[in-house]
């Protein structure tokens, strides 16, 4: 058994649309405890550090300005195999390819072909978990 931490966001679309209750809600329905819970405005540093993986890519600067363009909801959570297992409850990264049952598939849909609003981020290993809960939550770290 492999107790896991992983860094959830409700990005600011599932936020705005109230959609933060229902995350949690599956997130504990399916069995995962919260280690911490905090509404944050996002600084545009805090996002290059936390995407920084994505640097370059041609939707890094929308995804950026997207998030930073209302507060989102920041959770961890912890249980076993608890990353992979909120990665699968997340759904395809796309709204409209993810499954019926998953968080973007039942919530999520593309605004103006765009990908980027896709209501939810989790970490997706052991490291970027490590790495994303020092910048949302350093006192947990
Ligand atoms: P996340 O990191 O948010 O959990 O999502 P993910 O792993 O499924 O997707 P990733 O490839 O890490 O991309 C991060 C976020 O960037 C936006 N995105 N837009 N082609 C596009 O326009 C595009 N691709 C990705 C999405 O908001 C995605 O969640
Ligand atoms: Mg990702």
């Amino acid at each position: 058994m492999t107790i896991e931490r992983s860094l959830v966001l409700v990005k600011p679309d599932g936020f705005a649309r109230g959609l933060t209750g229902e995350v949690i809600r599956r997130i504990e329905a399916k069995g995962y405890t919260l280690a911490a819970l905090g509404v944050f405005t996002p600084t545009v540093e805090q996002l290059q550090a936390h995407y920084a993986e994505h640097e370059g890519k041609p939707f890094f600067e929308p995804l950026v300005e997207f998030m930073s363009s209302g507060p989102v909801a920041g959770i961890v959570i912890e249980g076993d195999s608890c990353i992979r297992a909120f990665r699968v409850m997340a759904g395809a990264t796309d709204p409209t390819e993810a499954a019926p049952g998953s968080i973007r598939g039942d919530l999520g849909r593309e605004w103006n072909h765009n990908v980027t609003k896709n209501v939810v981020h989790g970490s997706d290993s052991v490291e970027a978990a490590q790495r994303e809960i020092a910048i949302w939550f350093p006192d947990l770290a």
